[in-house]
């Protein structure tokens, strides 16, 4: 049996990415310090004998005793709110973080997957942006911390294969969502979803007329796990290029959960994004990858989901 390990397995990414190499046959060994995940994620798994759950901080050394076959690197705070309160653990993790775990697939021989973001091309003047696109980062801006962390991963990534030749891939992962994200992380689904089924106004940033395109979880790991299974190492965006303004987004949750929310604006953050859709040519051409979940399909599984949540009370993560 293959041993994969997987950091930030009690995550959003991580805990669904498990289910999936669970699924594939895999024995799984996940790490995590719990900093912005939650053993809720991984809970349905207590009984599972393929998988354990080690509470670790992956900037500090990492042990693990007999094979592994693979290790996915997706520990990390995601969400802006996460990384502008934890600046420091979030450059941490993408540069220590980065480097143990790679020096966890050196020592076993095994193969290293980095989670990298759609943010190393920061404030994009190429649109939609291709993977050759270099980005447009502030490098002190307060985004700095996350766009840089994953700039330095991915360097660090390229070295470990051209220098000790581990077999690395690097997905670039574009906004997703959908089950197990947490409520309160920030994110636009999350947000409008919450604000939206309490009843409350709409919170755009801005006028909401910047663009997005989002990505439903199962599709996005579905993307993962064939680049996985593939021997290419540069990266590889992972997204749905299906590009709408943030105002149409919250105007199809309205519709969605039949909330009265009006919609009502609020200063737009430091270098926030205007425009962010990916260019899959590579993932199509790759890995014969396409998103196949609509925004429809996607959201109702996703508003579900939240619903449970909410009714957990007002502390409900
Ligand atoms: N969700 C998205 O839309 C998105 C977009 C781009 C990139 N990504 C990347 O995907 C990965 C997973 O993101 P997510 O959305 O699941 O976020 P998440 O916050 O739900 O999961 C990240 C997990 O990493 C863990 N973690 C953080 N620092 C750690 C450390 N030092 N040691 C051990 N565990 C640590 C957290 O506790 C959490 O469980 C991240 O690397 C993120 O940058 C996500």
């Amino acid at each position: 049996m293959k041993t994969a390990v997987v950091t930030g397995a009690a995550g959003f990414l991580g805990s669904n990415l498990t289910d999936r190499l669970l699924g594939e046959g895999y024995r799984v060994i996940g790490l995590d310090n719990l900093i912005t995940g939650n053993r809720v994620n991984i809970e349905h798994l207590r009984n599972e004998p393929r998988f354990e759950f080690r509470e670790q901080d992956v900037t500090e050394h990492i042990a693990i005793a007999g094979d592994v076959n693979f290790v996915f690197h997706f520990a990390s705070p995601a969400s802006p709110i996460d990384y502008l309160e934890l600046p420091i653990q979030t450059l941490k993790v993408g540069s220590l973080g980065t480097h143990n775990t790679l020096g966890l697939a050196k020592a076993k021989g095994a193969g290293f997957f980095l989670a990298s973001t759609s943010e190393c091309y920061g404030d994009p003047l190429v649109h939609p942006q291709t993977e050759d696109y270099w980005g447009n980062v502030n490098p002190i801006g307060p985004r700095g911390v996350d766009d840089e962390a994953k700039r330095f991963a991915e360097a660090m990534t390229m070295a470990y294969h051209r220098f000790h030749k581990v077999n690395t891939r690097i997905v670039r992962i574009f906004n997703t969502y959908g089950p197990r994200m947490r409520l309160k992380d920030g994110r636009v689904v999350p947000a409008f979803v919450g604000q939206a089924l309490r009843g409350e106004p709409i919170t755009l940033f801005g006028d909401g007329s910047q663009t997005r395109s989002f990505c439903f979880v199962s599709d996005l790991i579905d993307g993962i796990y064939r680049l996985s299974q593939t021997e290419y190492h540069e990266p590889v965006n992972i997204g749905n290029p299906n590009e709408m303004t943030i105002r149409q987004f919250a105007e199809a949750i309205i519709e969605m959960t039949g909330a009265k929310s009006p919609l009502i604006e609020q200063p737009l953050p430091t270098d926030d994004p205007k425009q962010r859709k990916p260019d899959i040519t590579r993932a199509r051409t790759l890995l014969g990858w396409e998103p196949k979940v609509d925004l429809k399909t996607g959201l109702k599984q996703t508003i579900e989901f939240f619903k449970g949540r909410i009714a957990e009370g007002p502390d409900a993560r």
